[in-house]
């Protein structure tokens, strides 16, 4: 990430600064032991101080063991709505470096949260709102990916309409690739998006009100609550490399070529042993004998989750705009029968998918069982009808 700054802050780090004239409050938020990015944030309040300490709630996940090692397509559309922007995740899959959940909230929470072990990442399939934080205000909209990196005291604050969410949870950072940067840090001609496209908190608010606020701390796979006797949105000012920011998918820039382009080209960020691929709408490959979808390909030693989010996918038939299809390693997989000759001439796709490619394997839980289609191992037999669509994702 790039410099950002919201508010007000001393001329030098660690010196004296004075609101009204009150000494204010320095908290250095950083990661790798004051070797990694970091932010300054200036207080009124000790960030240390807590009123009461509430319960803490250890994190139960219920593994669903398949019997059997196969392809998997998870319908998300029938999960209903509920909860807030915390309570409403329901995990899906998850393993030591990643947890993929769907959202679908429909109340207001109350209190603040804030992750103390990871970073997320929150895509916006439905819905726009906005992400209050420590930081300051985080608009959001369709197609937004908001990266929430740990430590960020937030709660979300959504419009009224539906609202669909992904929500990653990463014990490691969140990043851009290295490839796509100078050895300065800043973001290379090549590289499918700018720093034009990534968007910083745009208003701080601070908050001086005094009385109870709920705040949970997800720590120690569990949740912690707490009440503090202040606002915890009380910064005066801030200014670091660690901050929340939106990025957009629709100003992702796709790399495209005259002959198939593989995942890489699509890749938007990474974390520990896995990365995240953004499909966007694009113009087709241009070899006169190219192939628009995909070849087949066995990812031996990953796992690959493709969530649709808009459009027609049809390297594969029968998949349904907010499904998830979970290609695990050890097998190929490819487009549905059909799907290749079908594709041959087609110019451009409009399809939008987001994709985790993991380099460890994915537990799913029975949230994932209630809604597995038992049928999809099948569906590379012979097809039923002719092939119509377009895509050519994953
Ligand atoms: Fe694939």
């Amino acid at each position: 990430m790039r410099y950002a700054k919201l508010g007000d802050v001393p001329q030098k780090r660690h010196v004296q600064f004075r609101q009204n004239g009150n000494l204010l409050v320095e908290e250095v938020l950083g990661f790798e032991g004051f070797s990694g990015n970091e932010s300054i944030l200036y207080h009124l309040w000790s960030p240390c101080r807590v009123r009461e300490v509430g319960e803490f709630r250890p994190i139960e996940r219920e593994e669903w063991v398949p019997d059997t090692h196969v392809h998997r397509l998870t319908d998300t559309n029938p999960v209903e709505p509920g909860g807030d922007f915390v309570t409403g995740r329901r995990l899906l899959q998850f393993n030591g470096d990643i947890e993929v959940s769907i959202c679908k909230p429909t109340s207001e929470r109350e209190g603040f949260y804030r992750n103390g072990e990871g970073d997320e990442v929150l895509f916006i399939h439905h819905g726009t709102g906005t992400v209050e934080t420590i930081f300051g205000d985080v608009p959001y909209r369709p197609h937004d990916y908001v990266v929430i990196p740990r430590g960020t005291t937030y709660r979300v604050v959504p419009d009224d309409g539906d609202q669909v969410w992904l929500c990653f949870h990463t014990p490691g950072e969140i990043e851009t690739p290295n490839r796509y940067r100078n050895r300065y840090g800043q973001l290379l001609e090549h590289a499918p998006y700018s720093q034009r496209d990534f968007h910083p908190p745009e208003e701080l608010h601070t908050h001086t009100d005094r009385g109870d606020f709920e705040l949970t701390v997800r720590v120690r796979d569990g949740y912690q609550d707490y009440v503090l006797d202040y606002h915890p949105f009380d910064v005066v000012g801030w200014d670091g490399y660690v901050y929340p920011y939106t990025f957009n998918t629709d100003d992702f820039e796709p790399i495209t070529g005259r002959i198939h382009m593989p995942p890489p080209t699509h890749q938007c960020f990474e974390g520990r042993n896995f990365v995240v691929c953004s499909f966007v709408p694009r113009m087709y490959d241009y070899h006169p004998l190219s192939i628009p979808v995909p070849y087949n390909h066995s990812n031996i030693d990953s796992d690959e989750v493709l969530y649709y989010v808009n459009g027609n996918f049809m390297s594969r038939r029968g998949i349904e705009v907010g499904s998830f299809t979970l290609h695990p390693s050890g097998i190929p997989h490819g487009p549905h029968p059909g799907a290749t000759e079908a594709s041959l001439g087609a110019k451009e796709t409009k399809e939008l998918a987001v994709m985790l490619d993991t380099f460890h394997p994915l537990h799913v839980t029975t949230d994932a069982e209630a809604y597995d289609d038992k049928s999809y191992p099948y569906s590379w037999l012979e097809p039923e009808g002719k092939f119509t669509g377009e895509g050519a994702t994953g």
